[in-house]
């Protein structure tokens, strides 16, 4: 069967951390697991490059908007390129094939009349990009869903007749009872579009940066509302706009270079999305809305996944605990961060990552109970065989253990098709729990003493047997991994080995063991810096402001500041430019000067000044320099002094600073 699978186009304003990393791995499991069950799979990842938002963001950088998410765009690719993600199309909705396709949706909604022109007034989130059309139109208001404060719009705008597709909706989720998964996510849905949906404004006129509206629409200020244009993507990247050809006119930045050529539309009848919990209502509601008004298939299942915090504090970047994905792959492996993610957290709920927790992981369940299994094994058949374990195994060995395995392989199937990765993970232990106490019970040791080598052989088969299974099992999760294992057994990783062994319950009769290095090696400490902070939660009114400073160095390489000081802290610092009126030598001492110097206050400061080494006290009388006025004076020497000169000094000495241009004596420094 041919699916389709996707991630959310990721907005570009931020940087990929492991949020957006989870619900890229889940993705790539899934489509490895469907792969090997035997469906052509097309997973489409992307960026999300419009919006007011965006829009500022670059402003604030001073850069060209296209070139600003040009930027961000390859750098959410990168990750994901090094993350060995197996995605089919990297799609960008800045893309030519993108814009067309929105637009061609547009002219098909309206033309059906499911679009009308009005007028909208309401709280608008910039953050979020979405409208909140049943709250009163108030100052001071909070987004619901990011905390941050709406903006209050009023602006004529098209509109989408939402509220006639609420019947047909929840026929929908009434009739699909997978479409949205874990099951309460859906209840979620239902209990909301029951409450009355409202028609939702699609377009905007207060800023540029985006898709206009088509053409024959003669309303060239309208620009297509970021969730139509971003939900869009889902059909665009499979050429859906192809046929679209009258907005190339208006485009005024260049066109994608890989473009769809042709339609692959046929991906589309079956479905799946990938969400975390923050965009199921666009995911839920709007898309599935927008879909029926276009005559295209609705999704088949929209998996909503749960919210990750580290060290459970909310992952920010301005908050400073953002890890890099990167990090993690030098610091540890992606393996272990893929199953990290998975066994964490049931699908769907909250989870909170730490350094910790995953080297437990790695050091416990992937060490002990994985790893050494694979250890046992080679350095058993090294010792008795050896690395031949052939021609031993018969059907009637071990029948109740393999009636065991069978079964828990088969639970396994149920947990994964019902978007259960943890209870998978849990299956797959128990067949390596029991594979573990068999080798206890079963003591190939002892059968060798007894000369039972038959016997052993069968035993070590069988166990062989058992791990070749897990690897076809965790190949989706632990890739890397598994080919190790694989060359270890000498089997292959793919759809006809995974139907015969793992859906038919079929064993293999020989292996040819290879020597491999230690799978999991144990962790002592951990590896990565975390910058964690506590944090005000009632902060987010900054956020936005801190959030485009943080940006600005992550984007040309984010540099780390020592003893970083906020603008309140600078500001309590005077520094006033003076002019030094008298300089003498202090006596008994061949460092200090005492200056006279003006900064235009009552009457001259003294300043106990350490340059008698670099300065001749005539040569400073008439020049102007730094003071650093609110300094508690001091006694040096016996002497007050009411200040400090600013100066720096290197291997070659010492400069007083001083001003390019003459200043008012008591100018402030800023
Ligand atoms: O919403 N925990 O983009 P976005 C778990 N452009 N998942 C997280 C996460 C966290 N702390 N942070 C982010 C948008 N994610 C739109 C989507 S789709 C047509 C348009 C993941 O960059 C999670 O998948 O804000 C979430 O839904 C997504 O990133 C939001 O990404
Ligand atoms: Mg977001």
């Amino acid at each position: 069967m041919k699916r389709l699978l996707t991630t959310p186009i990721y907005y570009v304003n931020d940087i990929a951390h492991i949020g957006h990393a989870y619900t890229t791995i889940i993705a790539d499991v899934v489509k490895k697991y469907w792969i090997l069950k035997g469906d052509d799979v097309f997973l489409l990842t992307g960026t999300d490059e419009h919006g007011q938002k965006i829009e500022e963001a670059a402003k604030k950088h001073g850069i060209q908007t296209i070139e600003y998410t040009n930027s961000i765009s390859q750098k959410f690719r990168s990750v994901w390129d090094a993350f060995d993600i197996d995605y089919d199309k990297f799609i960008r909705t800045t893309y030519l094939e993108h814009i067309l396709g929105v637009q061609k949706a547009f002219e098909i909604m309206y033309d059906k009349g499911d679009i009308y022109k009005g007028e909208y007034e309401g709280q608008y989130c910039v953050s979020c990009e979405s409208f909140f059309t049943q709250t009163q139109v108030l100052e001071g208001v909070y987004c619901p869903d990011c905390g941050k404060e709406t903006r209050i719009v009023k602006e004529e705008s098209y509109f989408f007749r939402l509220s006639q597709y609420q019947e047909k909706l929840l026929e929908w989720y009434k009739n699909n009872p997978n479409c949205i998964l874990p099951a309460h996510k859906r209840n979620e849905v239902i209990k909301f579009v029951e409450g009355n949906l409202q028609d939702l404004s699609i377009t905007r006129t207060s800023f540029e940066w985006g898709i206009k509206v088509p053409f024959k629409l003669k309303d060239e200020s309208h620009i297509v509302y970021v969730w139509l244009d971003a939900l869009m993507n889902y059909a665009n990247a499979l050429g859906y706009g192809l046929d679209y050809n009258n907005a190339k006119q208006q485009l005024k930045h260049k066109p994608e270079q890989n473009p769809t050529l042709e339609s692959k539309m046929e991906y589309f009848e079956h479905t799946t999305h990938i969400v975390g919990k923050d965009i199921l209502r666009f995911h839920a509601i709007y898309w599935p809305a927008f879909l029926m008004s276009l005559g295209l298939p609705l999704p088949e299942h929209i998996f909503v996944h749960g919210w990750w915090t580290i060290d459970g504090v909310k992952m920010s970047k301005s908050l400073g605990n953002v890890i890099n994905p990167l990090e993690i792959k030098e610091a540890y492996s992606i393996d272990i961060l893929r199953y990290f993610l998975l066994k964490e957290v049931p699908f769907g709920q909250d989870g909170d990552f730490s350094e910790r927790a995953l080297i437990n992981r790695n050091n416990g369940e992937l060490s002990n109970d994985l790893g050494n299994l694979v250890n046992r094994l080679i350095g058993m058949s090294e010792k008795y065989f050896n690395f031949d374990l052939h021609e031993s195994f018969t059907i009637n060995h071990y029948q109740v253990e393999r009636e065991k395995i069978d079964s828990l392989c088969h639970e396994c199937l149920a947990f994964m098709d019902s978007m259960q990765p943890n209870k998978y993970l849990e299956s797959v232990w128990e067949i390596l729990y029991l594979a573990n106490s068999l080798i206890t019970q079963v003591a190939p040791w002892e059968l060798i003493k007894r000369n039972a080598f038959e016997d052993c052989k069968a035993f070590l088969n069988l166990i062989a047997n058992i791990l070749a299974k897990v690897t076809l099992l965790l190949y989706p999760i632990m890739p890397h991994i598994c080919e190790k294992i694989a060359i270890c057994l000498g089997i292959r990783i793919n759809h006809e080995q995974f139907h015969s062994l793992i859906i038919q319950y079929a064993y293999l009769r020989g292996f040819q063991i290879t020597k491999i290095e230690a799978l999991f090696p144990k962790i002592e400490e951990p590896q990565m810096k975390l910058h964690t902070q506590k944090i005000n939660n009632h902060s987010h009114v900054n956020d936005m402001a801190k959030d485009s400073k943080t940006q600005s160095q992550e984007i040309f390489s984010s540099l780390k500041i020592e003893n970083e000081i906020t603008l309140a802290d600078f500001q309590s610092i005077e520094i006033k430019i003076g002019t030094i009126l008298e300089a003498q030598k202090l006596p008994k001492s061949n460092k200090l000067l005492k200056l006279k110097v003006d900064i235009n206050e009552e009457r001259p400061r003294q300043i106990i000044a350490g340059i008698s080494e670099f300065y001749t006290p005539e040569s400073l009388v008439g020049t102007q320099v730094f003071v650093l006025s609110n300094l508690k004076p001091a006694k040096l020497m016996g002497e007050l002094s009411e200040g400090m000169i600013l100066a720096c000094k290197d291997s070659h000495g010492l400069s007083l600073l001083r001003v390019e241009k003459e200043k008012e004596n008591g100018s402030r420094v800023s």
